[in-house]
């Protein structure tokens, strides 16, 4: 088949993802390497890869590419609905895609709707709430810790030590930051102190549950807080600080896997998707975001980490997800 590549390049290092200025904005988009692996993938699966990257002349060039099939890792350009740009023109012109749909897409990349959609559906999301540019913050229904964020940003932008907040004042403070950096909205939540996971799924109707990885903040600095920014992604991409398969007690990653496939279809998911969640105080995982868009850097994102515990090397997965978005179509 001949499978066009979608995606957008990094322009630009990522840096200062910690400073507070309006911070790694590039660092969601991807890079060179990943979109020359990607197409090498689809190459050693005997389809021609083209790439076509997703900006304001994308719907012509996909359209005179004639592709039989989109492989799709673009988070677009411009606003809210940024994900769902691919899918939507993929739509427009009749062709197929990998991965998640526009209504998938835009609601995932809005935190809070997605927190309303899992709680509609009875999967535990802490208690949040949204405070608009220009609005301070005054959740007096939200007791200390607690964790502040951009609304909608992924690649852990906005999210630095300074996101988890101790008191009122600190939350504050971090919310009028993420309003100057970002001018978006802040998404303010109750702090889970408890461990973290992310739970890789592949597939449809009974989606394929990845080995569970479990981010280890016990091999940061002493004083670093655990939480899972840029730096932490950067700076300690070593194995030791991640563990895949995590090597759960039974009734632990049953529950974690029970609750990233109720998340995976409460959002209509399809094809392949990362589940983030944490424990509670009381050691209750809660969903903290979905990720239908995951990061797919060779040896370096969590998806292909979780695919080479499952013994499934970086073309079998790039393989998995065109066959499932394949077999999707033909049902
Ligand atoms: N409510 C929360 N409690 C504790 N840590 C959180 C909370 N929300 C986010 N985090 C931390 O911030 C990181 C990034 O947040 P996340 O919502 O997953 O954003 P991103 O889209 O950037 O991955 C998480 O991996 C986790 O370490
Ligand atoms: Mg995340």
């Amino acid at each position: 088949m001949r499978v066009a590549v979608t995606y957008n390049l990094r322009r630009g290092a990522p840096s200062g993802a910690d400073d507070g200025a309006r911070v790694g904005v590039q660092a969601e988009y991807d890079t060179e390497e990943t979109v020359l692996a990607l197409c090498a993938a689809l190459e050693a699966g005997g389809h021609e890869a083209p790439r076509v990257e997703a900006e304001a002349d994308f719907p012509a060039r996909l359209s005179a590419l004639r592709p039989d099939f989109v492989f799709n890792i673009a988070e677009g350009s411009g606003g809210p609905g940024r994900e769902a740009q691919v899918p939507a023109v993929c739509e427009l012109l009749g062709l197929p895609y990998t991965g998640s749909g526009v209504l998938t897409l835009a609601l995932a990349l809005d935190k809070a709707m997605t927190k309303r959609v899992l709680s509609a559906c009875g999967v535990p999301t802490p208690p949040f709430c949204v405070v608009p540019p220009g609005m301070a913050f005054a959740a007096l229904g939200l007791q200390p810790p607690l964790f502040v964020k951009p609304l909608a940003e992924g690649s852990s932008m906005g999210v630095t030590p300074r996101s988890l907040v101790r008191d009122r004042e600190a939350a504050a403070a971090q919310v009028a930051e993420i309003h100057a950096a970002y001018g978006e909205p802040a998404l303010v939540e109750a702090f889970l102190p408890g461990r973290e996971f992310t739970v890789g799924l592949l597939g449809n109707r009974r989606p394929r549950i990845l080995p569970i990885m479990e981010i280890d903040f016990g091999a940061v600095p002493p004083g670093y807080p655990p939480v899972y920014t840029y730096q932490f992604k950067r700076e300690w991409d070593a194995d030791r600080f991640y563990h895949c398969p995590a090597g759960l007690e039974a009734g632990l990653e049953r529950e974690l896997e029970r609750l990233a496939l109720a998340a995976y279809e409460a959002l209509g998911c399809q094809d392949v998707c990362r589940v983030d969640l944490r424990l509670d105080a009381l050691g209750r995982p809660q969903v903290i975001e979905v990720n239908p868009l995951p990061g797919m850097v060779p040896g370096f994102s969590d998806l292909p980490r979780q695919a080479a515990a499952a013994g499934m090397g970086y073309a079998q997965l790039v393989a998995t997800i065109l066959d499932e978005a394949r077999a999707r179509r033909l049902r």
